[in-house]
């Protein structure tokens, strides 16, 4: 089985975290070797579990792990790089005084998505052997920065690179005049626009592929639906098509028409309503057990 991506979305309070845990719980079950990621900052997967989870995989059961993403640690391993970079690249550091720079770095807008997509990244190339890694996303606002963060990017450096051509080729014909045929060292600030396009096209690319599944959560009420709307058009801008709809706290055993209607052709899960806690591994199970009808083929 190739390895799939399960990111769950939507509108706070609707349900990503639980209805994240309870798939999880399912496919694990089935033995399906499943990895369930906290990738929002209020982590509510550690109250869902009841287990004070870590970047360090937990077990629960045999097919099932779950890590929480620290964004601190993230950011400031951004910032570290960052700095690290500017300093290799540019030698005459002192005479730009960067240390300006670097103080206000700390505070530019961005930051949290990439420390998020830098954590995502290590996610994927840590775990290969999972045959699925489930994604419990932040609310929509920052859920989707976290998609655009790609996109965005390549377009300031794919500028960044055409401005970087054009000041090289007229370096390049005065150091010519100068040092006649030698040749010009390697431009190193060319390199690594090079390298962090290739970067952000693969990240492109693998959130439009099909290894990608987008679980869009609602609850069958108008402004959940509303937001549920907005995502995928927002998401449809920038290439990424939704996989599933799942509608959680349903009463009737019904899909709604506007959803029907709207959601043509993504698979749509119900997820019905529960009166009691969910909390802990074994009432998942039961959750599980009691409703196998309505979510047995998630
Ligand atoms: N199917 C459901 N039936 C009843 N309550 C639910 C259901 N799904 C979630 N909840 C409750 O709704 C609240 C929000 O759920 P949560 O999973 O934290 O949402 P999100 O992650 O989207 O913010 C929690 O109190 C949770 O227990
Ligand atoms: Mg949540």
């Amino acid at each position: 089985m190739k390895q799939q991506l399960h990111f769950f979305i939507g509108k706070g309070g609707v349900g990503k975290s639980t209805t994240s845990a309870i798939t999880s719980v399912h496919l694990s079950n089935a033995s399906v070797d499943t990895l369930l990621v906290s990738m929002d900052p209020a982590h509510n997967q550690r109250d869902i579990f009841q287990k004070d989870f870590s970047e360090n995989p937990q077990k629960i059961g045999n097919h099932l792990s779950v890590i929480e993403i620290d964004s601190d640690y993230w950011i400031k391993k951004y910032l570290k790089e960052t700095q690290d970079n500017i300093k290799k690249t540019y030698r005459y550091e002192s005479a730009f005084n960067l240390q300006n720079y670097f103080n206000v770095l700390q505070f530019s807008p961005g930051l949290e998505e990439y420390a998020l997509l830098l954590a995502f990244e290590n996610i994927i190339r840590t775990f290969t052997d999972k045959d699925i890694i489930i994604f419990d996303m932040a609310p929509t606002a920052l859920a989707l920065r976290f998609f655009s963060m790609p996109f965005i990017t390549l377009i300031w450096l794919e500028e960044l690179l055409k401005l970087r051509n054009e000041i090289y080729a007229k370096k390049e014909i005065i150091s010519k005049i100068k040092i006649g045929k030698k040749e010009l060292e390697q431009d190193k600030v060319k390199l690594k626009l090079e390298m962090m396009i290739r970067s952000h096209r693969s990240l492109r690319d693998l959130f439009r592929s099909r290894a990608t599944v987008i679980n869009l959560v609602m609850n069958n009420d108008k402004l959940s639906f509303s937001e549920a709307v907005r995502i995928k058009k927002k998401l449809a801008d920038i290439g990424i098509q939704i996989g599933r709809i799942v509608v959680n706290k349903t009463i009737k055993k019904k899909i709604a028409d506007e959803i029907k209607k709207e959601f043509e052709t993504p698979k749509i899960i119900l997820f019905p309503f529960f009166a009691k806690n969910l909390l802990g591994y074994s009432a998942l199970n039961e959750f599980i057990d009691s409703n196998r009808e309505s979510i047995g083929n998630i």
